[in-house]
């Protein structure tokens, strides 16, 4: 994809650029996903087939069933007096949550007769999927997740939330300059947008760099630092019931190897129509960009924060622990017959969500009871 055609979004930044000069390159991707009126996310919801890439929601209703199984496992750890609470992040069109829905109300009505479910979605518009009709009563979409009060969440989750949040592009530039941020300008012709860099001056910017091993790098080394992981983990820290979990889906990297001589140019990338592009500055607003979660650096955050850490494992670990019962259960029903036609669809979801892949990580965070 060429950076040089034009597109609505591509004007507003343009536009904006020549207000403010220059953008660093978190605000840059801060107005290309997400400007109020031109962002990718604000023009439509994108994964799916008709979409850009593919989530484990866009593969069907599987994954929201067994969410649905692992919450009411976590109910009934729960004392069955206490009203329970679900919050999911970034659904997006609502699909999940619709899947969830259905899934609790279909198996579990005990635990739907003392639950809420909230919803925070940064694109008010959102939450649309037709799943959710029937629950209309049952949900409600929170404005401002800040505003929810202390200690009141059972459990919170989101899936391939925090790969959209705007990052830092930084790139080190030798051992004389040290790291500089990346920025975005026009160029002279004024059509078109270029990277520049500029000295670092966030403070907490400049302490997350410090911490860096740069030993290998060559001078033009690209990696990016999230720094709204931390305010993240602390709302969540601060909402949670005590014994609370936070569940985390995404694809990222672990084990100290984020910022690696073997990884040059990072781990931002850019998706157009299910293909692969490293044109950052194309089409803002109309592809996506999207970068790796440091799990490694979100598990310290998390219990630097207060935290227990669960576990962190493949998603296809995870999603095989949480499907025993269901095979088990489709085994005994099956009795040496073939699947009938919702069997087979049912296993070739699960088979795609366990085949997704290594990098596809699950982070089980809880928030631990006092004196526990
Ligand atoms: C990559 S999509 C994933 C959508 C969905 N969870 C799925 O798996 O198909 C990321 C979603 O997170 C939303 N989002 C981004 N930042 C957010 C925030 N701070 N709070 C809530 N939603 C956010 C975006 O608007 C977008 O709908």
């Amino acid at each position: 994809m060429r950076n040089d055609s034009p597109s609505p979004a591509k004007e507003g930044i343009i536009a904006r650029i020549f207000c403010e000069g220059t953008l660093t390159f978190k605000e840059f991707m801060e107005a290309a996903l997400y400007h109020p009126e031109l962002g990718y996310y604000t023009t439509g919801p994108r994964p799916g087939r008709q979409g850009d890439f593919f989530t484990n929601v866009s593969i069907g209703s599987v994954f929201g069933d067994l969410l649905a199984d692992y919450v009411h496992a976590l109910w009934k750890l729960n004392d069955p007096h206490e009203p329970f609470t679900i919050l999911e992040e970034g659904g997006n069109t609502g699909a999940l949550a619709g899947d969830l829905l259905l899934r609790l109300y279909a198996k579990f009505p005990a635990l739907c007769k003392q639950f809420r479910f909230l919803a925070s979605e940064r694109m008010a518009h959102a939450m649309t999927d037709p799943r959710l009709e029937p629950f209309a009563d049952v949900w409600e979409q929170i404005d401002d997740p800040f505003a929810i009060a202390p200690d009141t969440v059972d459990v919170a989750y989101s899936n391939e939330l925090l790969d959209a949040f705007p990052v830092h592009r930084v790139v080190w530039e030798g051992p004389e300059v040290g790291w500089r941020e990346c920025t975005v300008r026009l160029r002279t012709n004024g059509q078109s947008l270029t990277w520049d860099s500029q000295p670092i001056t966030h403070p907490l910017l400049n302490s997350r760099l410090d911490r860096i091993d740069t030993a290998g790098f060559q001078p033009g080394h690209l990696t990016e630092v999230n720094l709204d992981l931390g305010p993240w983990l602390q709302r969540h820290f601060r909402t949670l019931k005590p014994g609370g979990t936070l569940l985390i889906f995404d694809y990222g990297i672990t084990g100290n190897a984020y910022h690696t001589p073997s990884r040059p140019e990072g781990t931002l990338r850019a998706y157009h129509q299910h293909q692969l592009s490293r044109d950052l500055l194309a089409h803002p607003g109309q592809q996506d960009l999207t970068a790796h979660v440091d799990f490694a650096e979100l598990e310290r955050d998390a219990t630097a924060k207060g935290f227990e850490l669960v576990r962190l494992v493949d998603q296809s670990r995870f999603l095989t622990e949480c499907a025993r019962d269901a095979l088990l259960e489709m085994e005994r029903s099956l009795d040496g017959k073939a699947p009938d036609a919702a069997q087979e669809k049912w296993f070739r979801q699960f088979r795609q969500l366990i085949s997704m892949g290594p990098t596809f990580k699950v982070l089980e965070l809880r928030k631990p009871k006092p004196n526990a």
